[in-house]
């Protein structure tokens, strides 16, 4: 196939995908995080956005994502390896893995000093530790 042939045909596939890409693209999750330190001020960096966010006591966070759209493409997981930060402290966590937060819509993290643990309602939490 011509290197124009195949430009032309990518593009098709492209088209047709399109409105297919929009639908999964608009359900949304929730991934929240919150400072749960006591007084310390933490800094949350996941792969999503590849930014630093300082979170002071008590302080929340939340990034809108697609668990779709990642599985389908194969991407890099964008909660995988997140990394929080704080003084002393410097530790890896996946905050999205399908088969353990696929039942989750709006997922809320509460991050401890030797735990992430996620709120599963009723009062309860899951709580994980560190990666590293
Ligand atoms: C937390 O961050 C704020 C804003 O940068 C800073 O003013 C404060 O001193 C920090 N607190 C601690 C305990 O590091
Ligand atoms: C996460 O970090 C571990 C250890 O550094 C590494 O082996 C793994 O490949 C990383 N995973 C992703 C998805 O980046
Ligand atoms: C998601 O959970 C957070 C923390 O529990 C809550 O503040 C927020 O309102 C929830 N958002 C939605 C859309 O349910």
């Amino acid at each position: 196939m011509s290197l124009f042939a195949r430009s032309v045909s990518t593009l098709l596939v492209l088209i047709l995908l399109l409105p297919t890409l929009n639908n999964t693209m608009a359900e949304k999750a929730l991934i929240g995080v919150t400072n749960n330190l006591g007084s310390r001020n933490l800094t949350v960096s996941c792969k999503i956005d590849n930014h630093p966010h300082l979170l002071g006591p008590t302080d929340y966070y939340e990034w809108k994502f697609s668990p779709e759209y990642n599985d389908e493409f194969g991407t890099e997981p964008l909660f995988s390896n997140c990394s929080f930060q704080w003084e002393g402290a410097h530790h890896s966590f996946d905050l999205y893995v399908l088969v353990r937060d696929g039942d989750c819509n709006n997922c809320s993290w509460h991050i401890k000093l030797d735990a992430a643990c996620r709120y599963t309602g009723n009062l309860r939490f899951a709580c994980y530790q560190w990666k590293t």
